[in-house]
């Protein structure tokens, strides 16, 4: 079983159809099961790995993330592109855009955030200068500018514990703190992407303004139905990238 590519889909990105011989796997770490489907695209490995289960039925805090990260390296993948729906804390941030994400501000509160908490796999502090690779990122970029989708080059992901939306006032603080999306699942799966030396880029895919700036108050299904309009640009700009 091996792979160099995955792809970490949050709501609604996988389609079945999208690989060739695809079958689904679990793998077991010692974080426990993963799963994936395993398949080819343009003739190379790609691993795709539902974030929240296939039935959506796991919340953002309970991710395993560990087992997820652990999972696609023990299968060799190389290079991970992670989508995930984002809020927006900019009016020029509009819902449908592509954002490529290259910082965050960690703002979860009870998520096991590292492989390196003593033994048996030691302490060592990582550095996140470059948090979001940056070839993965520079082959993003250049395959939107190639294929005339649009992209944000930039932003700052504040991850948030959930499942619940945020607070007016929290907005307010996170805007004023320079963020500029709001999500629940970038932490820690990008940490854990770096302490493994994968590379790994997220695109945020914006699905509503937060709470406080959007005019009515937030809905899951806003967020669901904002996604399914939109997925079929990620999926074409996440398998654009892989097949160059
Ligand atoms: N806040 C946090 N996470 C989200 C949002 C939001 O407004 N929209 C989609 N994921």
């Amino acid at each position: 079983m091996n792979a160099e590519y995955a792809i970490i889909g949050g709501t609604g990105v996988y389609d079945p159809a999208l690989l060739e011989d695809a079958e689904r796997h679990t793998i077991e770490t010692p974080y426990g099961p993963a799963e994936i489907t395993l398949g080819t695209y343009a003739g190379k490995r790609v691993a795709f790995m539902p974030r929240h289960g296939y039935n959506h039925g796991v919340a953002p805090h309970k991710i395993n993330y560990r087992a997820n990260i652990r999972a696609l390296k023990e299968i060799g993948v190389h290079t991970v592109l992670a989508t995930a729906a984002v809020g927006s804390l900019k009016e020029e941030y509009k819902p449908g855009d592509l954002v490529l994400v290259d910082d965050f501000i960690d703002m979860t509160k009870s998520r096991p955030l590292t492989y390196y908490e003593g033994a048996p796999e030691g302490v060592v502090h990582i550095d996140l200068s470059d948090a979001y690779c940056g070839r993965i990122r520079g082959h993003v970029r250049e395959t939107a500018q190639e294929h005339g989708i649009e992209l944000v080059d930039g932003g700052i992901y504040v991850c948030t514990e959930g499942p619940r939306f945020e607070t007016p006032a929290e907005i307010r603080m996170y805007a004023a703190w320079g963020g500029d999306v709001v999500g629940m699942t970038t932490v820690p799966e990008v940490i854990l992407a770096k302490e493994s030396e994968m590379c790994y880029a997220t695109v945020g895919m914006i699905t509503n303004y937060c709470a406080g700036i959007a005019p009515h108050p937030l809905t899951h299904q806003e967020v669901i139905d904002t996604m399914k309009d939109n997925v079929q640009k990620i999926r074409e700009l996440f398998f654009r990238v892989i097949e160059r």
